[in-house]
Formats: structure tokens, sequence, C-alpha cells
């Protein structure tokens, strides 16, 4: 007798219907079964914040809850904040400033901060700290992801912060940071 459990979901806007064992990861349904890899397994213990993504709306660390637990909700991974390949204005602003490195937390780090920006278009910067405390970065670029998120303000915001230009040092370096700010870098060894 399968103790498999059939759940319906709605993912990104895709209504999704998932047979899943009970003790399926939420991480891993959205990595494996929808083929959602931004999300990232790093710790898997719910101290990284890369595997965070949105359940109706609420902020989650998808590596501690359970496939069967989303039943019903609205699931939101980095690959939803996009509109037809055009980054957000978030992820854009990530890519302005260089707030990319091996790109490995960046998913995680932009969904808690769209978190941020949405319950307040204009957090001070402690709101921005306080929003990206559970988010860690190996590569420890935080200020010029504090700078992106400042400058998803409104509009001058952003030139109160300086307008400074990071560019990739390659094409395919810019390549590679754009991708990662939209779907989560390549798998890499973590
Ligand atoms: S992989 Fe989920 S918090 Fe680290
Ligand atoms: S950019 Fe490398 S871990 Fe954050």
């Amino acid at each position: 007798m399968s103790d498999e459990h059939t759940i319906e979901l709605t993912v990104n806007g895709v209504a999704r219907t998932l047979t899943v064992p009970p003790n399926l990861a939420l991480l891993d349904a959205l990595r494996d079964r929808c083929g959602l890899t931004g999300a990232k397994e790093c710790c898997a213990v719910g101290e990284c914040g890369a595997c965070t993504v949105s359940v109706d709306g609420r902020i989650v660390n998808s590596c501690l809850m359970l496939a069967v637990e989303a039943d019903g909700a609205e699931v939101t991974t980095v690959e939803g904040l996009s509109t037809n390949g055009e980054l957000s204005p978030l992820q854009q602003a990530f890519l302005d400033r260089g707030a990319v490195q091996c790109g490995f937390c960046i998913p995680g780090m932009v969904m808690s901060a769209q978190a941020v920006l949405d319950r307040n278009p204009r957090p001070s910067t402690e709101e921005v700290r306080e929003g990206l405390s559970g988010n860690l970065c190996r590569c420890a670029g935080y200020n010029r992801m504090f700078e992106a998120m400042l400058a998803t303000e409104g509009p001058g915001e952003g030139e109160a912060i300086g307008h400074r230009a990071h560019a990739p040092a390659t094409d395919a370096a810019a390549g590679a940071q754009e991708d990662a700010v939209a779907h989560g870098p390549a798998e890499v060894s973590a």
C-alpha cells in the first residue's frame, strides 16, 4: 500500500498536482518534481536561507517545510519574480550593483528582499538588514545586496546611495550573474 499523498498547489501561477511521500521537503518537490532549481539546498537545517521561497505570501525555508504542508498553497520561487524573461526591478538592481558573486545564496536573498519590499516599499537600512538576517552569503557580498534593495525604492532614491556601476569583467560573467538572479546559479557543489 502506498503512503504517498496527492497535493494540489499553485507554483509561480501554474496549478500543479503532485504525488509525494509524506516526508518529502517542499524544496525537493520544487526542484525535483517541478524542475524549479532556483531555490538551493545548502544547510538543509534552516540556517542559511538558500532555499527561501514564498508560501501564501509568507517567506519560508523550504528545506524545513513538507510538501504536503503546501497542499492548497500559492508558492512563489525566484523563477516566478521575472516576467516573460524580464527581470523584476529588484533582480535587475542586484545585477546592476554586482550583488552576485558565486550566486548560490542569491535566489533566497532575492526572495527575502522582495518580501521586505512587499511589506514596505521604502524600508530603512535597518529593515533591510533585519529582512536579510536569515540569509547567509558565504561570499559576504552583503553591502551590495543592501544597496540593491535600497535602490529599488521609489524614483530618485537610488541617487541617494549612488548609481555605482559594478560591471562584470566579461560577457560570460555578466550572463552568469543574470542567470543567478533569475533562476539561481548553475549547480555547484556546496
Ligand atoms: S537549505 Fe534551507 S535554510 Fe539552508
Ligand atoms: S554570492 Fe556566493 S554565497 Fe552569496
